[in-house]
């Protein structure tokens, strides 16, 4: 996959401006302030429908403008694509897949992938266990619609089985009325969970080689915090569990069992990265974990996805620059710079400006 071209109107700090890209390696290079991340976060916008800093379609939009718009053309195995998106300061977002207009967000995803990596991803690591689950979700999302239905499926049990245990009702009456959900909760949880199961263990063994080509002597393991039952279905494990929790769950008044409440575990010689990694090591899991979905997507759908880094070489020493930089000649990536670090590389350099491409 490939983006040929990207058309910016009055989005962020771009009035009017059409960026080209290169076939792979993509340097956006620029000072401070200039629009590098903008650019990127427009890609992200297209591809999954909403910001990667999760702004509001008001704050996209340029300060002295009322609309903005976002036209972007790429080529896929597919044959050769266009996604158009409108914002409005007052309407609601539009978005066009050659030129029709689709009418979910779920019509977008999945049309053009991308994977996309800035500072703020070391949240995968550090941060709640709802960041991790957003990962798994939207990267398995990108190729597989059923696993992005089947979530929309158990989020709506969820909130009805909650608001039975939420209810004024008596314990009976809410355990009758728990008696019809419960069943359908553990049997769409069944298949979230073992999406995930298969998503994680493909991913975790790409991570553990591209993880010792980079840093050359740490092993990574990734782990799922819900182990399969040995003697049993997950269904009948979630249901036994589920039951145990009952009189907790009335007094709680939600659900405290489920792949809504899973978790990923991340650990570098044994030690869980959250609590013992470094501030380097955390960063370059993270990104070895971002490296490894452009694989495992590629397995999946047949191609690359686009790679979006931000602000990632200063980060890196020139050693684990290099490395990644090698890796990344793979597919198309577009990397954001202040300074275009020295390479033998073929690259392609597109500088920034104000919110204008000049070169
Ligand atoms: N809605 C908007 N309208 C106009 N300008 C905006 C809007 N939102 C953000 N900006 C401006 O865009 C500018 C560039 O932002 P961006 O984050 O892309 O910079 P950058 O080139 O990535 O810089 P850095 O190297 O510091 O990361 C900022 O100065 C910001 O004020
Ligand atoms: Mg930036």
């Amino acid at each position: 996959m490939q983006i040929n071209t990207v058309e910016l109107k009055n989005f962020r700090n771009y009035t009017n401006s059409t960026i080209r890209f290169g076939k792979f390696l993509n340097f956006i290079v620029g000072k401070n302030a200039q629009g590098k991340t903008n650019l990127l976060e427009s890609v992200y916008l297209v591809s999954v429908g909403k910001s990667p800093k999760n702004s509001k379609d008001k704050q996209i939009i340029n300060f002295n403008a009322e609309n903005a718009k976002i036209n972007l053309e790429f080529s896929c195995l597919g044959g050769n694509k266009t996604i158009q998106l409108y914002l409005n300061k007052v309407g609601k977002k539009a978005i066009k897949i050659n030129n029709l207009n689709i009418l979910k967000l779920t019509e977008l995803v999945g049309c053009l992938n991308v994977v996309y990596f800035s500072p703020d991803e070391l949240k995968l690591i550090k941060e709640v266990p709802e960041d991790r689950r957003n990962f798994l979700d939207i990267s398995i999302s990108q190729f597989n619609k059923p696993y992005l239905y089947e979530l929309l499926k158990y989020n709506r049990i969820l909130k009805m089985r909650n608001q039975i245990l939420k209810s004024n009702n008596s314990n009976q009456s809410k355990i009758e009325q728990l008696a019809l959900f419960t069943p359908q909760l553990v049997e769409s949880a069944e298949k979230i969970i073992n999406t995930r199961l298969n998503f994680l263990n493909k991913l975790k063994d790409i991570a553990f080689q591209i993880h010792q080509q980079i840093t050359q002597t740490e092993n990574l393991e990734i782990l799922y915090s819900y182990t399969k039952p040995q003697n049993t279905t997950i269904k009948q494990d979630l249901t036994n569990q589920l039951n145990a929790a009952l009189e907790k769950e009335l007094e709680l008044g939600f659900t405290t069992i489920g792949p809504h409440r899973d978790d990923i575990i991340f650990k570098i010689n044994n030690q869980d990265c959250k609590f013992f990694a470094s501030q380097g090591q955390q960063r370059t899991v993270a990104l070895v974990v971002k490296l490894s979905l452009m694989e495992v997507i590629k397995n999946e759908i047949g191609e690359y996805p686009i790679l979006l880094l931000d602000d990632v070489l200063s980060e890196l020493d020139t050693s684990r620059q290099e490395r990644l930089l090698n890796i990344c000649t793979k597919y198309q990536t577009l990397i954001t710079t202040v300074n275009i670090p020295q390479t033998n590389l073929d690259y392609t350099t597109i500088k920034i400006e104000n919110g204008n491409v000049v070169q």
